[in-house]
């Protein structure tokens, strides 16, 4: 199914300058990788995100999913967009980063996939724009759990 993604819809340059700046706030002193995500709620606020690593690895957390545990813990549970900006330590973005399967899933969560909007970018001007269901095709989510005895 291809889908027209209408680019003037979302704010995306205020989204990949937010993303830009909460890369600067990554705490990666083990990868080196730093990242920044700015998610876009349905009410088009947007909160932002840096991944914060762990000396014992496994409690780090991605960008992405700090960005949207903060939305969704101040009470936004809709989301429409996430731009995100990765790449190892130093100024220039090399690289378009993108997501990795756990946050996928947890963007699932809360966003329909034919309509969230996936951006990466290197930087306002050079982004590329994808709808979750392209990086995370037929997924499980929430609908697959709804009537079931244990979620009443
Ligand atoms: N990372 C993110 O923040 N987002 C991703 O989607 C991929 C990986 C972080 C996790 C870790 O701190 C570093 O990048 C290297 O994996």
């Amino acid at each position: 199914m291809e889908q027209t993604i209408y680019e003037g819809e979302l704010p995306v340059n205020e989204m990949i300058r937010s993303a830009i700046e909460a890369r600067k706030k990554a705490y990666a002193p083990y990868s080196g990788y730093m990242v920044g995500a700015a998610v876009l709620t349905n009410e088009l606020r947007i909160y932002t995100g840096c991944n914060i690593e762990n000396a014992s690895y496994t409690p780090s957390i991605c960008a992405e999913r700090t960005a949207i545990s903060k939305a969704v813990s101040e009470g936004w549970r809709r989301l429409k967009a996430i731009a995100i900006v990765g790449s190892p330590k130093g100024d220039t973005i090399s690289q378009y980063a993108f997501p990795c399967g756990v946050c996928r899933q947890v963007m699932r969560e809360f966003a329909d996939p034919e309509e969230f909007v996936v951006i990466t970018a290197r930087s306002e001007q050079d982004y590329k724009l994808y709808r979750l269901y392209e990086l995370l095709p037929e997924s499980f989510g929430p609908d697959n759990l709804r009537n079931q005895e244990c979620c009443k």
